[in-house]
């Protein structure tokens, strides 16, 4: 399931149409309809139907593996069991909501029965959809809109507001308020009539969606790594508040940054209570962006200050602003900590990171704990019954230190043993025999999720899954990785000696000096461990930073014995999503010149990236086609003189087997 892209201002919606239209090759006064419908503030599903049967119901989870709620969904009334003359296999997305009556109805329902207090309609309905006992979610009221679909055998419409009305026509409740719009200043004023309505809606909405209309236009946009290049989310601007800050804390994170967290006096914002919200980092304490030029006129952040805090939808709500007229006298300039608040360790700036870093590494308990929540997070191993809380527990009583323990719990703890799990206090025997099984369970892991529990820098769901991709399975992915690492030292020495000869620019002496030992930080490079390096950053989305983390990572000896042992209890299962190498210009080298008559070069870009290919800017002995369009000069020439393949854009069509 694919998320979406925000917007905020008016002009980010001119450059959403403006893009479109340089993409697509479209005149400024073409023709081009979007409709505008409310972004519902819910939880997204994804049903399946076959032969007009409800099969399948799912939330979005990681993106790519959902959680089967499907006898859940089949309580909620909006959802049809069977839909009459429906496509043979349809997907249906859209969102799962409760209206502000039904919440508080609910709350003080679970108010009477000292149960939970819900503390928003988006929780409410997360909670109810999420229940074990299809039973419960039955007695709680959730609604559905749908405004999307997934696999289709046969097209809906030729439009998206068509396969809305088609959806409508099956038994869904489409979104009444959902209208066509020519253009941006169109989409522009329904989003002010919507925002105008929102009070009275009786649900909670975060802001508008627009779509390119035309669906023929939105299968050539396609979709970026996670969201489709036909739509936006236009966000409603973020709700405020004044409190007073009692204090700021610094969060120690997994890769050791240093977070400083504002300590509120509790304050509604926009019906939420908050009580903590983000300072970012040290500059922006002090009234500095990552430039070194002021934001908010300067002004500094202290302890005892009013401050407005901002909260915008599920976003985690920050300080934005500070009132100097109310500061109290004795307030005291921040002074950020040098030292990590929980190990004691020094805590370094590297130059250009904004971010502060403790350097115990694997001794700071801090960073062992978020490292092992990580691992055990949703889109990483997801053991049931292995919470962030409970590892942290686990952790603090040594029964945990690092992954590799979770797979030995039970052998270490299990029934029988000196000290059991089920003796400890919030276990029980059926608790403990439960998560034991729950571990063995994912004694078997893809690869993807493998490489992103690691909780490498830079390497989040997406890299991860680009890596699995390419290199198949652990064997190789470890294989490249260490082949890579004195690439990635030379890289690392060749910053700092780059970063040193920044500094030192205006003396010339001193850059006699250094400018040797970059350049022999980088000659220095085996060919071989080039070769490696160049094969981590030439896979698509993969850059130099990652390469360098990941070979950091692996160099770091108790990280990396940490990895191994972690390796020895687990079945790394190879990566099986589809490859693009099967299409025949995966791996190659392609050079797009000339003008194209059915596509605008972005998309053909876009497109041959897609399937694997590299595309480059100039004609050299490594490219292994080039397509030429008319008008094509100097690039065409060259590839003839060096006898690489030249086809024009129909041969181009043809050779990727698409119109
Ligand atoms: S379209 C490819 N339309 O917003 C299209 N999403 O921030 C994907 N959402 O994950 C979504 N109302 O859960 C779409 N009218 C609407 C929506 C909507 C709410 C949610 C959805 C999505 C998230 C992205």
């Amino acid at each position: 399931m694919l998320s979406l892209a925000n917007a905020f201002a008016p002009g980010d919606i001119f450059e959403f149409d403006a893009r479109i239209r340089r993409y697509l090759g479209l005149a400024g006064d073409a023709r081009l309809t979007f409709t505008a419908e409310p972004k519902i503030d819910g939880v997204s599903l994804s049903l399946r139907y076959e032969q007009g049967r409800l099969v399948q119901a799912a939330t979005r989870g990681d993106g790519a593996v959902g959680e089967n709620v499907t006898a859940n969904a089949r309580t909620i009334p909006d959802i049809p069991a069977r839909l009459a003359d429906a496509p043979d296999v349809l997907e249906v997305r859209g969102e799962v909501y409760m209206a502000h009556a039904d919440f508080a109805a609910l709350n003080a329902r679970q108010a009477e029965n000292s149960d939970k207090q819900f503390a928003n309609p988006r929780n409410a309905a997360a909670g109810s959809l999420r229940q074990l006992d299809a039973g419960v979610t039955a007695m709680r009221p959730l609604r559905f809109f749908a405004y999307a679909w997934g696999e289709l055998s046969e097209a809906l419409a030729d439009t998206q507001m068509g396969a809305l009305r088609r959806l409508e026509g099956f038994g869904f409740a489409v979104n009444p308020l959902t209208a066509l719009c020519d253009g941006p200043d169109a989409m522009l004023a329904r989003y002010a009539e919507i925002e105008q309505m929102r009070a009275e809606l009786g649900y909670d909405i975060d802001g508008v969606v627009y779509k390119v209309d035309d669906l023929a236009l939105q299968a050539r946009l396609g979709v970026r790594s996670t969201t489709p290049r036909w739509a936006i989310a236009h966000k409603f601007p973020a709700e405020t508040a004044w409190t007073r800050l009692e204090a700021i804390d610094i969060q120690v994170g997994r890769t050791g940054a240093l977070s400083p967290v504002a300590r509120l006096h509790p304050v509604t914002v926009g019906g939420v209570v908050v009580s903590n919200a983000t300072l970012h980092n040290e500059d922006y304490i002090e009234g500095r962006d990552a430039g070194g030029n002021p934001i908010r006129g300067g002004k500094d952040i202290r302890v005892g200050d009013w401050v407005q805090v901002l909260r915008a939808g599920d976003v985690i709500p920050k300080v934005a602003d500070v009132d100097l007229a109310r500061r109290p006298d004795d307030a005291e300039p921040y002074v950020f900590p040098t030292t990590c608040p929980d190990c004691g360790s020094d805590a370094i700036r590297e130059e250009g990171d904004a971010v502060r870093r403790c350097t115990g590494g694997l001794i700071c308990p801090a960073q062992a704990v978020e490292k092992l929540r990580h691992f055990v997070s949703r889109a990483a191993f997801d053991i049931e019954g292995l919470g962030a809380r409970q590892v942290e527990l686990l952790y603090r009583d040594g029964w945990i230190r690092e992954p590799a323990d979770i797979f030995t719990l039970h052998e270490r703890h299990g029934p029988g043993s000196p000290l059991p799990l089920e003796s400890r206090e919030g276990w029980g025997e059926k608790s403990a025999n439960n998560l034991f099984q729950a571990i063995d369970e994912r004694r078997r892991i893809p690869l993807n999720r493998m490489i992103f529990s690691l909780g490498i820098r830079h390497v989040g769901e997406v890299a991860a899954a680009d890596l699995a991709r390419h290199f198949g399975t652990w064997d190789s992915f470890v294989a490249a990785v260490d082949a890579a690492a004195p690439a990635a030292a030379c890289q690392l020495a060749a910053d700092a000696a780059e970063a040193e000869e920044r500094q030192a620019a205006a003396r010339e002496a001193r850059r006699a000096r250094i400018k040797p030992a970059r350049d022999a930080a980088r000659e220095g490079l085996l060919p071989e461990a080039r070769a490696a390096r160049d094969e981590l950053t030439g896979i698509n989305g993969i850059g130099a930073t990652v390469a360098v983390a990941l070979a950091t990572a692996f160099r770091q000896a108790a990280e990396r014995a940490s990895i191994d042992r972690l390796v020895t209890h687990l079945e790394i299962l190879p990566d099986e999503s589809p490859k693009a190498a099967d299409s025949p210009v995966a791996g190659k080298t392609l050079v797009f010149t000339g003008t194209l008559e059915r596509m605008t070069r972005a998309e053909a870009k876009a497109r041959a990236e897609a399937l694997g290919a590299r595309v480059s800017g100039s004609v050299s002995a490594k490219t292994d086609l080039v397509i030429a369009g008319p008008g094509a000069g100097s690039k065409e020439k060259r590839a003839r003189e060096l006898g690489v393949e030249i086809i024009d854009e129909d041969g181009w069509f043809d050779l990727i087997g698409s119109p």
